[in-house]
């Protein structure tokens, strides 16, 4: 099939299909988690489009986190050139460090080092009384036990299938964006499978939305190489 497999064999669906079975593992509804790339790319996405949704300019996370979460939002920072901050303390201080200064609450669940577990249901309903987004990092908690991200009121959400979900090196990761921010979530990177007409080959970027990529599989009168079209 070469490339018409995108479409006669549906790989461009497999980033939903691979999502939905992974969404009862996390407490999300289907639709509401897409595999692909690396979990450091998926978190960086969450925090892009996290701190497009918030005017102020602080990232909290804590001293027990992965550090490419904070390399990633330490260069995302860098790249937006807002004057955005990173500010880190220790795992037992982040309730207490919730204020409204703070935009974003960027914590990895599960400490890798420790086993140490936050609280996500607590965190999450404090940061939201604040006005504060969150992004929790699943990496050692789905395949682990039982995650409730929509329970819980997660914003964003983002993991691996390596680890507890046993895929093995190289597997991808996956990112849960929260029903309501779906439309309006602002993706950083913004590569073709993002694309509300993907197969159309547009020299300019259209978002897809989270009801609006219907048309996914429609060549756009562009190419039918792909194996698009009826
Ligand atoms: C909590 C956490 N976040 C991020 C990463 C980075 O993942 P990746 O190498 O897929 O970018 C890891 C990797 O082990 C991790 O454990």
């Amino acid at each position: 099939m070469l490339i018409t497999a995108w479409n006669r064999a549906g790989w461009i669906d497999l980033p939903r299909k691979l999502g939905d079975r992974i969404a009862p593992l996390i407490g999300a509804a289907p639709q509401a988690v897409q595999v692909g790339d690396t979990l450091s790319l998926k978190l960086y996405q969450a925090l892009g489009a996290a701190l497009a949704m918030t005017n102020r300019k602080v990232i909290l996370s804590d001293q027990g986190n992965f550090p490419s979460d904070l390399y990633m939002a330490q260069g995302l920072i860098h790249t937006m050139g807002q004057g955005h901050l990173l500010r880190t303390v220790a795992p037992e201080a982040v309730e207490a460090a919730l204020d409204e200064t703070v935009g974003v609450l960027m914590l990895t669940q599960v400490d890798y080092r420790t086993g140490r577990r936050h609280d996500m249901a607590r965190l999450t309903a404090r940061a939201h009384e604040l006005g504060i987004m969150t992004i929790w990092d699943l990496a050692h908690s789905a395949g682990a036990f039982p995650v409730h991200l929509e329970k819980a009121g997660a914003d964003f959400a983002v993991g691996c299938s390596y680890k507890y979900l046993n895929g093995g090196p190289g597997a991808p990761a996956f990112i849960y964006i929260a029903p309501q921010h779906r439309d309006h979530a602002h993706t950083v990177l913004n590569g073709w499978l993002g694309h509300a007409t993907p197969f159309a080959f547009s020299l300019d970027y259209t978002p897809a939305t989270g009801g609006s990529n219907a048309d996914r599989h429609s060549c756009g009168g562009a190419n039918a190489d792909f194996g698009c079209g009826p």
